[in-house]
This record gives C-alpha cells, structure tokens and sequence, in this order.
C-alpha cells in the first residue's frame, strides 16, 4: 500500500483486523419461530427472571452496577464446594470472555491450538490477536477427540493458547476431565481453556476435579445462554487461577456487564429448581428424538449436547427454507470442515421436539 496515494488517506485498522474473517451468523428474524438453531434455552428464563427486571427501580438504572452479590452466589452455584471469588471472573457472555482471554494472552505469531469444526468465534479471536492456528480434525465418523495428534502438536509447537470445547459444539464430542488435566499438564505454559456451555447437558463439569492452585494453567468458561434463558442479557462466567483472572479482567471495562443483566442473573440462579427442570427435558428430549432418529435409513449424530447433527436426504439449503417456511429454524452446516452436508438442529422440549419431527419427516422424504 502507498502512503502517499491520497485514496490511503484514512486511518486503517490493523494490518490482522484487515485480513480476518468476522464471525458471522443468521441472527435476525428469529422471533417467533421455533428457534432451533442457535442451541439457546427453546422455553425462556425462570419467571423469577421477569419479575426482577420488572421490579427494577430509578436508582437501579443511574447509578454503574455492583458485582459483588453475583459473584458470592456463582462461587456456590456450580459445585459444593465454594470456589473462591478471586477465581471468578463476571463477563458480558461467555464470547466476552473469549476475547477478553485472547487480548490478554494472545502474542502475535504465537500458537493457537484448538480442534475442528468448533464454535466459531475462537478462529477470529485468534486472528485479531495475529496467532498462528493450528486445528486437529475430529476422527471418524464417531468425531472422536484428536488425542495424539493434539499431544504433538502441544510437544511440538507449545501453543501459547489451547481451546477445547467440551462437549463440543457441534460434534457434541466429549473428553473426560482427567484427559483435560492430562493436556494442560504436557506444557505449562500453555493456557488450555474448555469452554462447558453445554456442560449441563451431560452434567460433569471440571471445576469438581480441578484446584485452580495446582491446575494454575486451567480456565473454564460458564455462561446462561443455554441453560437458563439468559442469552439475550448476556452474561458469561470464567474461573481459573487469580492471577489468570486478574490478567483476563484488566483488558475489560470496570463496568461491562450493565445491571439488568446482574439482576436477572441473580434471580435465574436463585430457582435453580428451574433450569434443572429444563435441562432435564431437553435430556428425555433428546432421548425421544435420538430413537426416532436410528429408525431412519439417514444418517445422525447425537452426543452430550443440547443439540444434533442429521445428514438429510434432500439438500440441506432446501430442507432449511422449507423448515422455515414451517416455522422451524435449524442450522445449516454447510462449508464446515467433515461436517459439510449435515444440519445442526438444537434440542428444545419433548413438544418442541415432535414439532420438529412432524414437519421434518414431511419434506426429509426421500
Ligand atoms: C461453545 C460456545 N461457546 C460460547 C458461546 C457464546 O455464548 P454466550 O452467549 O455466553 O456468549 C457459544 C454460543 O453459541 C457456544 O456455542
């Protein structure tokens, strides 16, 4: 590029925003339509959540929000024992603290290690940071995980970033914690971060295994998109080692996660009797739809997830726009490495579930 040429004359972003692909996805029009494919809550939060946001006050909204409150109710909603709130880190989704991770730890030309295909945020995160990336294919038709040549690679390179997806979206493919433990511990100074949004959905989360005082190279990230309802408040949660915290909360503003979102968070987390109803539902849903499924001469993929992969008979572009003309969204896979030709379809309740079958076995024929 010339300098001088006056068609230059303008601020240009960084040479790596130039370059890099943004993460997008169809997420418009969705309203009122049987929401399958973003693998959200199908039923909506608690009504305690609405309650909450209604109940908001004047004072509430002028003065900058308070964290605190949330923080001591986190450190007891996902395991027995408290985790400490220096572990806890509060974000705007759990995508905030994606890229809050890689602006603090990502060197330029530095490695970023992950799996693929998988949730597709991590590769720009990376890019934006100017990191090398290196992506092990899931094997086979099962999708199992890459697990010696994940191993080299970490040998080989010592990527300064690793990402695992457990369960993975959207193979759904699961690695047991001792697994995880054992990667994190083939390089110390690599940061292996496994993103449990869909951890509910098989219902193992590492931080029972992990001490983040000893597995001081470990962050899992939380969120109550999936879950709970919460997705369009975003809020998201990461827990690692403090000093790792500390690194990860400096590239974010003081107050980034507005208090909506902190008072809705706070009365989800409250009626934990209702997301462990909805979770249990879309487990016997998926039960329900899995069956239906291994009737079928067509090929399907279920995992640990809230969500499944189909390869349709009809081309996927059609079986998409004849779903939504039925009021149905899926997603279409289309162009993803090994998964190229399928369709991701998220799993909601029972009801949603036979919904989505009828309309399904009426234009899947062959
Ligand atoms: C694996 C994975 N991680 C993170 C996210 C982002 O979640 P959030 O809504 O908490 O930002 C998603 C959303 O689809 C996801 O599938």
């Amino acid at each position: 590029m010339n300098p001088r040429d006056p068609k230059n004359n303008f601020p240009h972003a960084r040479k790596e925003i130039l370059s890099m692909k943004a993460y997008s996805a169809p997420l418009e029009n969705r309203r009122n339509l049987l929401r399958l494919d973003f693998n959200e809550n199908t039923l909506g939060p608690s009504p305690r959540v609405l309650e909450a946001i209604q109940s908001f006050e004047l004072n509430e909204i002028s003065i900058y929000p308070e964290y605190n409150i949330l923080k001591e109710i986190v450190s007891k909603h996902y395991t027995e024992k408290e985790i400490p709130i220096e572990e806890i880190g509060l974000f705007n989704g759990a995508d905030a603290a994606i890229n809050a991770i890689f602006n603090s730890f990502g060197d330029p030309n530095q490695i970023f290690l992950t799996t693929s295909p998988t949730f597709g945020y991590y590769s720009p995160c990376a890019e934006m940071r100017g990191m090398e990336i290196i992506n092990c294919p899931y094997i086979g038709k099962d999708f199992l995980f890459p697990k010696s040549e994940f191993k080299e690679n970490i040998l080989k390179y010592k990527p300064k970033l690793i990402f695992i997806c457990n369960p993975n979206n959207p193979t759904g493919t699961l690695l047991k914690a001792e697994e995880i433990i054992d990667i994190a511990n083939q390089n110390q100074e690599s940061l292996l971060v496994v993103d449990e949004l869909y951890e509910k959905f098989y219902g193992d989360t590492l931080l029972h295994k992990v001490d983040f005082k000893k597995n001081k190279n470990i962050i899992v990230i939380q969120s109550l998109s999936k879950t709970a309802g919460l997705a369009g408040l975003r809020i998201g949660f990461a827990f690692g080692n403090k000093k790792i915290i500390e690194a990860i909360k400096k590239v974010t503003g003081p107050y980034d996660i507005n208090s909506i979102a902190v008072k809705a968070t706070i009365a989800a987390l409250g009626d934990k009797e209702y997301i462990d109803k909805y979770i249990k539902e879309v487990k016997d849903a998926r039960i329900w739809i899995k069956d239906k499924f291994d009737s079928l001469d067509i090929r399907s993929h279920f995992c640990s997830g809230n969500y499944f992969l189909i390869w349709p008979n009809k081309d996927p572009n059609f079986l998409e726009d004849e779903m939504r003309q039925k009021g149905i969204l899926i997603r279409n896979m289309q162009g993803k490495k090994i998964i190229d030709g399928s369709i991701r379809v998220s799993i909601g309740t029972k009801k949603q579930m036979k919904l989505f079958w009828d309309a399904y076995s009426e234009i899947d024929q062959k």
